[in-house]
């Protein structure tokens, strides 16, 4: 299937408009379109099967980002969010680097820890030993829970047992290494912990405690790079105060915080959209910002020679195409086929690919204007809606309101009141006429 991401005008269609288009790209039939919708209600037993005590849905907008080719393919990527302007912005971000090629991700692998943890050792360091020398029979006895993953050719491939030298009691943690394929893992790793945890009490002698997956999915990392031109950046002193406004995040955690919730704006829209644990990607990014001892930045920004911003993102991506909501939720299944996923890598490569974006479009508007300008416009678009403004009155009061620079809901119904009279008005004239 051959799609093009370049859709100028995309966000200026309607949204019945831009189903059409993105369906015909990633040839949705019509059921699937009204799963779009919503016209096909989500089931509520499907609902009732994902989690407890179910009453109801929480509907999220689902909206299309445009402009992104990663690893020369163009694809359209699909973001579930209730904040305004981040799908624009990743839009925006990715169109800078669209004619510099694109986006360029590497996945360093599929592999997932287990952490058993075991207390109450006699012999801690002896007890690390004799587990290394029964790795071969810890990982058969894991194996042995999977045979579907091992037929994939994933499973548990090695063993890292860790001391707690700083415990207050003798303790250690065996790291079962598990390769999960094109699952998320959570649900193979911990069964395979939890069934091996009797021989891992027999081998050391001590007692288990938890046995569990660690969201630190650092055999897991996924890598984008991508390069933004200086002009359609707005100049070289952009691009200096982007580079600035870095080196505060490298260098200062409130900043970096802030830095790397915006990456997470572009990447758990689309960890969400797609069905996948937004809080297991959250959490593995978080720790893995701060895995030099101080919280950093995500990405790293760098100037070339020909004066272009070179932008780079690493961090864990732990996310699945099999498994879990990714198969059971109908709209999730449908965000991979919008997105024409084929595998877990890819999914994780152009997650990233979103991350990086999202942090370049919020660096460049800081580095600028500000972000206000732009949300305000959406903001002064949601409360026209609220005020009653049809289609063609939104716009006419949203430009009338930013001129003003007064976008509070009272001024812009009175604005919209304005425009209905003006219209009831026309109206009844050329009727009198
Ligand atoms: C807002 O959701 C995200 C930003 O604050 C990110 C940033 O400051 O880099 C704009």
């Amino acid at each position: 299937m051959m799609v093009t991401s370049r859709v100028p005008g995309f966000y200026k269609l309607s949204p019945e408009k831009r189903l059409e288009l993105v369906a015909s790209a990633a040839q949705l039939n019509d059921e699937e379109k009204q799963v779009l919708t919503g016209e096909q209600r989500f089931p509520l037993r499907i609902a009732d099967a994902m989690i407890e005590n179910v009453v109801g849905i929480m509907p999220i907008p689902l909206g299309i980002a445009t402009n992104f080719k990663i690893n020369g393919i163009d694809r359209l990527i699909p973001m579930a969010t209730e904040e305004p302007s981040v799908v624009a912005a990743a839009s925006n971000a990715a169109r800078m680097s669209y004619e510099l090629g694109g986006f360029f991700t590497s996945l360093s692998g599929s592999i997932m820890r287990g952490q058993i943890q075991v207390v109450e050792l006699p012999d801690p360091y002896g007890a690390m030993a004799r587990l290394y020398e029964n790795k071969q029979a810890i990982l058969d006895r894991c194996n042995a829970k999977d045979p579907t993953l091992v037929s994939l050719g994933g499973g548990a491939v090695d063993v890292e047992v860790h001391v707690m030298e700083q415990a207050k009691r003798p303790m250690l943690v065996l790291h079962l290494l598990v390769d999960t394929r094109d699952a998320m893992g959570a649900n193979a790793v911990n069964t395979m912990a939890e069934a091996v945890a009797p021989f891992i009490e027999e081998l050391t002698a001590g007692r288990v405690v938890l046995r569990i997956i660690s969201n630190l999915a650092d055999r897991r990392l996924v890598r984008a790079r991508a390069v933004f031109s200086r002009e359609q950046l707005g100049g070289d002193k952009i691009v200096e105060n982007i580079l600035l406004a870095y080196e505060l995040a490298e260098c200062d955690p409130y900043r970096a915080a802030t830095h790397n919730k915006g990456i997470m704006n572009g990447i758990s829209a689309v960890v969400l959209a797609t069905g996948n644990d937004t809080r297991a990607v959250e959490a593995g990014a978080h720790a893995y910002a701060a895995k030099s001892g101080r919280y950093r930045s995500l990405t790293r920004w760098e100037r070339n020679r020909e004066g272009n911003l070179v932008g780079t993102i690493e961090l864990p991506m732990a996310v699945g195409i099999v498994g879990g909501a990714t198969k059971s939720h109908p709209t999730a299944r449908l965000a991979l086929k919008l997105m024409n996923i084929q595998s877990a890598a890819e999914l994780a490569g152009s997650i990233a690919a979103v991350g990086l974006a999202q942090n370049l479009a919020a660096l460049r508007a800081l580095a600028d204007e500000g972000i206000q300008k732009g949300h305000m416009a959406l903001h002064a678009r949601n409360l026209a809606i609220m005020a009653g403004a049809n289609e063609e009155q939104i716009e006419l009061v949203v430009q009338q309101a930013i001129r003003e620079g007064d976008v509070r809901y009272d001024r812009i119904r009175e604005l919209t009141q304005e425009w209905q009279r003006r219209h009831a008005d026309g109206k009844g004239n050329r009727a009198q006429g």
